[in-house]
């Protein structure tokens, strides 16, 4: 009888069985890869059951007027079995912001039953659901514009040929602007989210105003790096302020940002270190630093020779939660990012496409089978949108597998 019984938990050890059953139950045994599947809890109490995030990806596949597709529903809940969170794609949050043809909106009450929808689909599989706020400023498309009038701090065009001239926004938009991340914020509540996320990285309106290169203003918000500041910070103060008036439950803000811009003049290390120590001091719930090479490092503005992820989690990690990204496609790639960095939250994005079982497979002792090449016959199996398909597969050297 007991040999038997030996044999039934060896046989089921060996087909992952049980391992599946205790991750369900929130945590795993024996494993070089635990500290991925240890549970997170963030300051503010909510609390995550992995360490792996998906990383905010645009899908380019939601309705003309704004609201989701079931088609992008069913890929976001495709994703949402494993990981511990959820950032979605951005989402625009005034109707000059819609940076992408097939952007979702948040930028009035009417689309709350959309924004719900995706949150559900997101929740209901397991993960925290976070709604990623934005505005494209000089990088919305004229022709998403509302006509044509595509606005940014200063009427500076972003590098590279054709780019629109922007017009430079009023203090009273600026204003305006401001209040609508507090309103998406006020909807983002209102339609079940964990939390939300600044998208203040990427070149896009709230990165324009920190950067140098795109923010000439002489007036408050703009000048020295302390006045390039006011904008993202009255951002934050917002938002928080929204979410203290609008709920008692615990609610996430996180901010993204982007380490450094390529540009002369544009935003340096020693920049980016101004930035974050006074984000830091903003209670915010964590700080997600947007690069595609984890180990990427510092261009300028410092004397470092370390990757700009040890400095910013050297810098600001004792004070507030740090999320790390780029280019990990393996448990052992995370592992020795997780060890090296002391980073505590991990995003991953493209590998999240490849393979929507990344964290199963970790989870069951499969990470052998993880895939982290696309498979272009795979489409359906994968559940990708058309639209966002198709960008992947004509995008040459975007996605490993795609040359
Ligand atoms: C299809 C796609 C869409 C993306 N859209 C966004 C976005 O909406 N917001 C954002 O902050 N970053 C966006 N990114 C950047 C990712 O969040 C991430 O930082 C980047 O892909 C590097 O991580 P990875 O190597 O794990 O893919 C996008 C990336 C991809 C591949």
């Amino acid at each position: 009888m007991k040999t038997h019984q030996n044999f039934t938990i060896f046989y089921l050890l060996y087909k992952g069985k049980i391992k599946r059953e205790i991750y369900k139950g929130g945590f795993m045994v024996n494993s070089k890869y635990a500290p991925l599947l240890e549970s997170f809890t963030f300051p503010n109490g909510i609390q995550l059951k992995n360490k792996i995030v998906m990383a905010p990806m645009t899908n380019f596949s939601s309705n003309p007027d704004g609201t989701v597709t079931d088609a992008e529903v069913k890929y976001y809940a495709r994703r949402s079995g494993g990981v511990g969170m959820v950032i979605t794609a951005c989402t625009y949050v005034t109707a000059n912001g819609k940076g992408f043809h097939g952007e979702f909106g948040a930028d009035s009450d009417e689309m709350i039953p959309s924004l719900r929808k995706l949150a559900t689909s997101i929740k209901e599989q397991g993960a925290k659901a976070i709604l990623q706020i934005f505005h494209g400023g000089r990088q919305v498309p004229p022709q998403l514009a509302p006509n044509g009038d595509v606005v940014s701090a200063s009427a500076i065009p972003a590098e590279g040929e054709g780019k629109p001239v922007p017009r430079e926004l009023s203090d009273e938009e600026i204003q305006m602007i401001i209040r609508a991340f507090g309103e998406v914020t006020r909807r983002a509540i209102e339609a079940g989210y964990d939390g939300v996320e600044i998208h203040g990285a990427n070149g896009y309106l709230i990165q324009q105003f920190f950067s140098p290169h795109s923010n000439r203003r002489e007036d408050r918000w703009g000048g020295s790096v302390e006045k390039r500041l006011t904008f993202p910070l009255a951002i934050v103060d917002e938002v928080k302020r929204v979410v203290s008036e609008n709920t008692n439950d615990p609610f996430i803000v996180g901010y993204r940002f982007s380490p450094e811009e390529p540009e002369t003049p544009g935003i340096t290390m020693a920049d980016t270190l101004v930035l974050i120590d006074k984000l830091a001091e903003k209670n915010l719930d964590y700080l997600h630093v947007s690069l595609n090479d984890f180990w990427a490092l510092p261009r300028r503005g410092v004397d470092d020779t370390r990757s700009r992820m040890e400095i910013i989690q050297e810098r600001v990690g004792a004070k507030v939660p740090v999320i790390g990204v780029g280019s990990l496609y393996t448990p052992d790639n995370v592992l020795n990012a997780f060890e090296k960095s002391g980073i505590p939250l991990i995003a991953l994005g493209r590998e999240i496409i490849i393979d929507p079982d990344w964290v199963q497979k970790v989870a069951e002792g499969r990470e052998s089978e993880i895939v982290t090449k696309i498979d272009k016959s795979k489409q359906e199996e994968l559940v990708v949108p058309d639209p966002l398909w198709q960008a992947i597969i004509h995008s040459p050297g975007w996605f490993p597998g795609v040359e």
